[in-house]
């Protein structure tokens, strides 16, 4: 269904390009002049382009710059067709470019963006038919897009672009970048075509680049490409099931070199240097297929291109494996040191396959498994990076129809619509919960919150929503593919762009017992949460909403909504979801050891160590340091606080519950105003006054978290006498006594280090300053907690070493940067619920 889709440029450096190639072409189409973008490079004006029939073009500026935006320029600025028009650009023949066109569907007054249904062909190319670039980024809930061609010019030296407007009458064609860029001869040879004997001949068809991926590794942003200026992205969105394999990153020892027989524009090293591997276990890895699954257009042949480079092993037979591409073998016994002789040396090997229109066929599944006939030394498999391509047919065509937006996104949208309407029942309740917690702000928070009436309509009866992948079955495959002729969408996973998986309500029973007491590992807000075994022996816990209640609709799609598009070593997980019968059910990585905090107070659990509780502060701080500035937006968490912060087997602490997060529209913009929510005893004072949410509140919020570790005590105890029931004005008024050391944990008493808590205090001090401008950068806390770390180990090097140093902010990887623009947001991010049981 979607075409290649650069989804963000992630350029974060500004590159000096190299000049263009000669046969390049960089146009801004309807800008006057040449033009360099926010990456330094160069972008001419389209006009002497155009040929004289294209006298029906205009030129015209977007109404709205989205934020999301990496540049002004090529998107700011479009050109506009009524007519048929044509850009001839003068190339060399028997040549293959690369052609990409990038699209931003605004407002071209007085065009309204939804008019814009065109054709767009290149030489004898169709490239695009009743193309909706409007639809399109809407399904992809992005506010701008590239689609990637690579087009061959025949006996021609000239290479014609034609923008055909669908209906002469009613629709306009638009298009704001043009990019061309000659490829290397011979980059598109033979491909071994499945299930025959035969070959197929990649040499003079035209290709749609569906997807670019850099398996077990991070983006690479098109500077970073070797010369091709293309975009490759984590594979991990696409990964089936939750046996995800290891990702691997090849030690500083191996020196990767491309052989002499290989172009290195065929594919920067950057993306042999990583690879997935299924892992160490063998009988594990011979229960299951390492598996991609992707969406595609039915009646196409495919080129999909492997690259590999091994890694790890050095010898023949050590590690061979089969390669499934839509169930069927395309290469058995699959050797790596076999193919390219050596360790750190790219190999790449394409293989082409038709995907037929029948049910369920417009996915295209790329399965590795290890190959037990070989008898090799492991029972494993790699991958270090794949290519999809879509061939033109038999008439040269390479569109297909325009996907559909997600259900999902749309009836969040359709609520968002509907007006706010208070409701003082619900407002009653939220005081009836929370007068547990007793506290001065309950008051006010009727004040502030305006409560929405829930509606679940067109959400627990969406059948497109269920019967998705069978959870614990045989298969790896859906049972039910949803279904054109019924009018279903193919394309739910455009909200989560694939990343997380479908779970069956039937799987989720079967796993969990049908949700047997004996499986619940904890009970929250939200409902319970209950252990389950799934894929090959993958350890999840799976939350599970209270059927009985209806809240928690629009945390539940906020929590998919971001964390599908967000992975990082110190954020858990979301593997799935399930949404059916009513029920909306979480699926996570299991994390081991619980909550922080269990492991601080109320528990039989062993205390842990100073330096174990900083470490694990120092984890959700990268957590959250990631959420604030990874980002293209800014993420706000809203609910940080102990019984959010997870702990896996390895102690190593992620932060969770992403229910109340929230997205600032850009860096620029200082503060989202929203309704106050949050924990109480953790909630930013100044966020309360004023309603006005900034990454400050989360930091506020840390801050309480690091007295609680310190002191091993919770946030809000109403059972004590006043001035102790908030830790943070205990902590605050000790402080300022000079008593501080009266209330920490007795467990811990001389066993810090006195410069290690003068420093933790100090940073926890200033983390709870009443005024957020005050307080310091989540980046801030972080380092000054790696100092404070240092402290303790090594109380005397510590002060000579430089503090900031240490740490590497780069470990997580964003998805679209910019997936939540305006409208997608306000609307997935609609206000209702109540303070009470969070
Ligand atoms: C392309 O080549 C033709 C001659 O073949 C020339 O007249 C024309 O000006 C060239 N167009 C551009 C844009 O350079
Ligand atoms: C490009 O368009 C010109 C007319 O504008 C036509 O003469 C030429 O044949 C076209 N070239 C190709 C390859 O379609
Ligand atoms: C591609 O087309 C050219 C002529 O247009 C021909 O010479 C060449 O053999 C073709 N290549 C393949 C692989 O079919
Ligand atoms: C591999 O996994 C299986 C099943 O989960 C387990 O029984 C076995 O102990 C594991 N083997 C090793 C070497 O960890
Ligand atoms: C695929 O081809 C078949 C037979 O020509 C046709 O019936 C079907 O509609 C086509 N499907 C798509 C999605 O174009
Ligand atoms: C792996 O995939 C192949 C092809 O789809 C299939 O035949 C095989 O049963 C799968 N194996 C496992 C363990 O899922
Ligand atoms: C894979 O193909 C085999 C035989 O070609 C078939 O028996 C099996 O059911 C297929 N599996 C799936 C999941 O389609
Ligand atoms: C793609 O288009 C070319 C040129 O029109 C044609 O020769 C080729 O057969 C087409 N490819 C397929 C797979 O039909
Ligand atoms: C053009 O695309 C729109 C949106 O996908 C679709 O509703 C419409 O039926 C299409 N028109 C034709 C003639 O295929």
């Amino acid at each position: 269904m979607f075409p290649f889709i650069i989804f963000s440029l992630l350029l974060l450096t500004t590159t000096t390009n190299s000049a263009p190639a000669s046969d390049s072409f960089i146009i801004s189409c309807g800008s006057s002049s040449d033009e360099t973008d926010s990456n330094g490079r160069t972008w001419s004006s389209d006009s002497k382009y155009l040929t004289p029939s294209s006298h029906d073009s205009t030129i015209s500026i977007a109404k709205y710059q989205d934020p999301s935006l990496p540049s002004q320029i090529p998107y700011m600025t479009a050109r506009i067709f009524t007519s048929i028009s044509t850009y001839q650009f003068n190339v060399s023949s028997n040549q293959r470019f690369f052609l990409r066109l990038h699209f931003y569907p605004s407002t071209y007054s007085p065009l309204d963006p939804k008019n814009a249904y065109f054709n767009v062909v290149a030489n004898e190319f169709t490239l695009l038919h009743n193309f909706s670039a409007f639809i399109t980024a809407k399904a992809l809930t992005q506010a701008y897009f590239i689609s990637e061609f690579c087009i061959v010019t025949s006996q021609s030296s000239k290479l014609n672009i034609t923008f055909i407007p669908y209906s002469p009458t009613s629709s306009y064609a638009f298009i704001n970048g043009i990019e061309i860029i000659p490829m290397p001869d011979h980059m598109f040879q033979t491909a071994t075509l499945i299930d025959t004997d035969q070959s197929f001949e990649v040499g003079n068809n035209s290709l749609q680049t569906m997807f670019r991926l850099n398996v077990g590794g991070q983006s690479i942003a098109p500077n970073k490409d070797s010369g091709l200026s293309r975009t490759w992205y984590d594979d991990s969105r696409y990964l089936f099931g939750a046996a995800a394999g290891v990702t691997f990153t090849s030690d500083k020892n191996v020196k990767i070199e491309y052989p002499s027989s290989m172009n290195e524009k065929i594919a920067p090293l950057d993306v042999y240097s990583t690879a997935r591997t299924m892992g160490p276990n063998a009988t594990v890895n011979l229960n299951y297929n390492l598996s991609w699954v992707f969406q595609v257009d039915a009646n196409f042949t495919y080129v999909v291109r492997f690259h590999f480079c091994e890694l790890e092993l050095t010898k023949i037979n050590q590690r061979v494996f089969d390669i499934y591409i839509n169930n069927q073998t395309a290469q058995e016994s699959a050797d790596v040191i076999a193919w390219s002789g050596s360790e750190g040396v790219p190999f790449y090997k394409d293989f082409a396959t038709y995907v037929m229109d029948g049910p369920g066929d417009e996915e295209l599944w790329v399965e590795l498994h290890p190959s037990v006939s070989s008898k090799p030394e492991y029972y494993d498999a790699i991958l270090n990076g794949l290519e999809i391509f879509k061939v033109n047919d038999s008439d040269g065509n390479l569109a297909g129809p325009n996907p559909t937006p997600s259900h999902l996104l749309l009836d969040a949208e359709r609520r968002e619509g509907k007006k706010l309407s208070t409701s003082k029942h619900d407002c009653d309740k939220a005081i009836g919960g929370a007068v547990g917690a007793g506290f001065v702000v309950i008051v006010a928070v009727c004040i502030f919150v305006v409560y929405r009436k829930k509606k679940r309509n067109g959400f627990a009866n969406d059948s497109v929503l269920g019967n998705w992948i069978p959870l614990c079955g045989s298969s790896h495959k859906p049972t039910t593919v949803s279904d054109k002729s019924s009018g279903g969408s193919s394309n739910l996973s455009s909200l989560t762009q694939g990343l997380c998986q479908h779970f069956s309500l039937a799987g989720i029973k079967h796993v969990t017992q049908n949700f047997d007491e004996s499986q619940v590992i904890g009970v929250g807000g939200f409902g319970k949460v209950y252990k389950g075994c799934i894929d090959g022996g993958t350890k999840v816990a799976i939350k599970r909403s209270n059927p009985s209640s209806n809240q928690g609709v629009t945390e539940f799609q906020t929590e998919i909504v971001m964390l599908s598009k967000l992975r990082h070593q110190h954020l858990v997980s979301l593997i799935g979801f399930c949404e059916e019968n009513g029920e909306m059910i979480l699926v996570y990585d299991y994390m081991a050891n619980g909550t922080l905090r269990e492991h601080l107070y109320k528990s039989d659990n062993p205390d842990l160590s100073w330096k174990q509780r900083l470490k694990i502060c120092i984890g959700a701080a990268k957590g959250l340091h990631y959420l604030h500035t990874g980002a293209k937006n800014t993420i706000i968490h809203r609910d940080v606080k102990t019984t959010n912060i997870l702990l896996d087997e390895s102690w190593v602490a992620k932060v969770s519950d992403f229910g109340l997060s929230k997205s600032g529209t850009n860096l620029n913009q200082t503060h989202v105003t929203t309704m106050v929510k949050g924990s109480f005893g953790y909630l930013d004072p100044e966020y309360f006054r004023r309603q006005q949410l900034t990454e400050k509140s989360d930091v506020y919020s840390f801050g309480v978290v690091l007295f609680e570790v310190l002191c091993a005590r919770p946030a809000l105890d109403p059972s004590l006498p006043k001035e102790q029931v908030s830790l943070a004005d205990w902590a605050l008024l000790n402080l300022r006594k000079g008593t501080l050391e009266d209330i920490i944990d007795p467990f811990l008493k001389g066993k810090i280090n006195h410069e290690s808590l003068k420093k933790f205090v100090e940073t926890a001090e200033k983390c709870i300053a009443d005024n957020g401008l005050e307080r310091p950068s989540m980046g801030d806390v972080l380092w000054k907690l790696d100092f404070t770390l240092q402290l303790q180990e090594a109380p005397d090097g510590a002060k000579h070493a430089s503090p900031k140093a240490t740490w590497d902010t780069e470990e997580g990887t964003i998805y679209s940067g910019s997936e939540l623009d305006d409208s997608n947001s306000s609307a997935i991010f609609s206000q209702m619920e109540s303070q009470s049981g969070r």
